[in-house]
């Protein structure tokens, strides 16, 4: 291998967009531990939110996402994103990326929670993640090597610094690989909870691996809750988006009421977190929600994954009513990072849901996310080009290398254990007693041994689990920390928000479990 490489860890549409935009023309190497269409970005539905309608300006798209994130939102990060979003699409849009467009030509902008214009550009109808990283595989093919199958399980550290990675195959090979410099591009950890939008690979290793590495995490308290999952037989099997309440949809009761109704000025187009609680308020009285689509038009052709989804699980779409729970969605918090994406870890970058970059304060605006790791995938690609000396090249090194305390097998839950616990006890809302069973809970499975015993020895399998037992103590403990409650973060403890956490992000370090 040539000099000046990078790995990037995961492979959803922020890993693709730091490959695209990186200047390097070898030695990058993406490493997924599953396929590399196993990613949240495959399964994106409603698009990418950016103010390119001749009649829509940047400034509203950032006074919406203010407003959805409550105002916990970094400002500065908030104009980056919904300024440079529009360029980094018509970029790609120039390159060939196809959206959804009408007979004319024109571009066809759906309507979502929060936005007070139409401004989501689509792709395939509710395809959208799927067109985007085939368009980007395309894109990077040749330049990049992706290692499927592949699971990195520690980062590298030599004086402070990430220097590369370590990786586990199923069949228990390890390897080490050297880099100049490593991104994090591994989503969020809503995999944790029961009910999931998520790919069941997003259990949040990434912040894990980053706390484990010294790098401050913040804001983990901050879950959002997607309303409308399609609840069948007691489970949530798959995402109805919020796009199909912005061409019409609305939620209602059993008997036919309007759940949303005197609820929130902008009823179904509420924003997530206020009518997520809705419908978990709903159900807890015993009540069902249903999602009725008889007002939307053309309902199989706009959205013919959803439709698909209700086909395969009986869901009969002539009734019109769809039935729907809550479920885990996305975290807003997550590795802390600086404008280009750096964290506070030299060597170390995260982007994408990952990533921390304080763009989505406490509740993200819909088709934010896809958003922000395009525009800050394009700034870390351009913080790693614009450095102009190496300290290493990606190379398989010659091992022992890392850590040396080993650690014997710490006992370990069932994984859906986990699950259970965060969603019981850190779920939409949130209560003291609760929230003290569950760090208890977390705490009983040695974590000291996670944050820093040698894991080699240990199977990919259960690595991951170790790393869902640190990412869920960081949310539960986050959320027993922050008194208040403030957009995807509801207790009813303490159900308003207070001027002592305003702006006010929670950062956690390793180093807590030195006092
Ligand atoms: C949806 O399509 O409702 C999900 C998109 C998003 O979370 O932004």
């Amino acid at each position: 291998m040539g000099e000046n490489g990078i790995i990037i860890v995961g492979s959803g549409l922020a890993a693709l967009t730091v490959a695209y935009y990186l200047q390097v023309q070898e030695n990058v190497i993406v490493f997924t531990k599953k396929g590399k269409t196993d990613c949240n970005s495959w399964r994106a539905q409603g698009g990418v939110a950016a103010a390119l309608a001749p009649d829509d300006d940047w400034r509203v798209h950032f006074h919406d996402t203010l407003t959805a994130g409550c105002h916990h939102n970094d400002v500065r990060m908030v104009e980056l994103l919904v300024r440079e979003g529009p360029k980094r699409l018509q970029e790609w849009m120039d390159a060939g990326m196809a959206f959804d467009a009408d007979e004319h030509g024109q571009l066809c902008f759906g309507l979502e929670g929060g936005h007070s214009h139409r401004r989501i550009l689509h792709a395939g109808g509710d395809q959208t993640g799927k067109e985007i990283v085939t368009f980007l595989l395309q894109q990077v093919k040749g330049r990049v090597s992706v290692v499927e199958g592949e699971q990195v399980i520690e980062l590298l550290m030599e004086d402070g610094r990430c220097v590369g990675v370590k990786t586990k195959r199923k069949d228990g090979a390890v390897s080490v690989w050297r880099a100049a410099a490593v991104v994090l591009a591994t989503g969020g950890c809503a995999g944790l909870y029961t009910f999931t939008s998520n790919a069941p690979t997003v259990t949040g290793d990434g912040i894990a691996m980053a706390y484990r590495a010294g790098a401050a995490v913040a804001d983990m308290e901050f879950i959002q809750f997607h309303p409308t999952m399609l609840a069948v037989g007691g489970k949530a099997v798959g995402l109805v988006s919020e796009a199909v309440r912005g061409e019409g949809a609305v939620l209602e009761t059993e008997d036919g009421r309007r759940l949303m109704d005197g609820v929130h000025p902008l009823r179904d187009l509420a924003p997530r977190d206020v009518v997520a609680r809705a419908i978990a308020a709903e159900t807890e009285r015993g009540g069902r929600v249903y999602l009725n689509i008889s007002a939307v038009p053309h309902f199989r052709r706009r959205f013919p994954t959803i439709a698909a989804l209700c086909e395969a699980h009986g869901v009969d779409l002539e009734v019109g009513r769809l039935p729907v729970v809550p479920g885990a969605h996305f975290l807003m918090g997550g590795i802390m990072v600086n404008e280009w994406g750096q964290t506070t870890v030299p060597g170390l970058y995260a982007v994408g849901e990952v990533a921390c970059t304080g763009v989505h304060g406490a509740n993200r605006l819909a088709s934010n996310s896809l958003l922000e790791a395009i525009v800050f995938g394009a700034r870390v690609a351009h913080s790693i080009n614009r450095r102009e000396e190496w300290p290493t090249s990606v190379y398989r090194a010659a091992r022992p290398f890392g850590r040396s305390r080993r650690l014997l097998v710490p006992p370990l839950p069932e994984r859906s254990c986990i699950r259970e616990r965060l969603s019981t006890f850190v779920g939409i809302v949130r209560e003291k007693g609760r929230l003290c069973e569950a760090v208890r809970w977390f705490e009983q499975f040695s974590l000291p041994d996670w944050l820093d015993g040698d894991l080699e020895c240990l199977s990919a399998e259960e690595i991951e689990t170790g790393y869902m037992l640190l990412t869920g103590w960081l949310v539960a403990s986050s959320a027993l920390r922050r008194t208040e409650s403030r957009g995807g973060h509801y207790r009813s403890d303490f159900p308003y928000d207070h001027p002592h956490w305003k702006g006010r992000r929670l950062v956690r370090t390793k180093e807590e479990w030195e006092h």
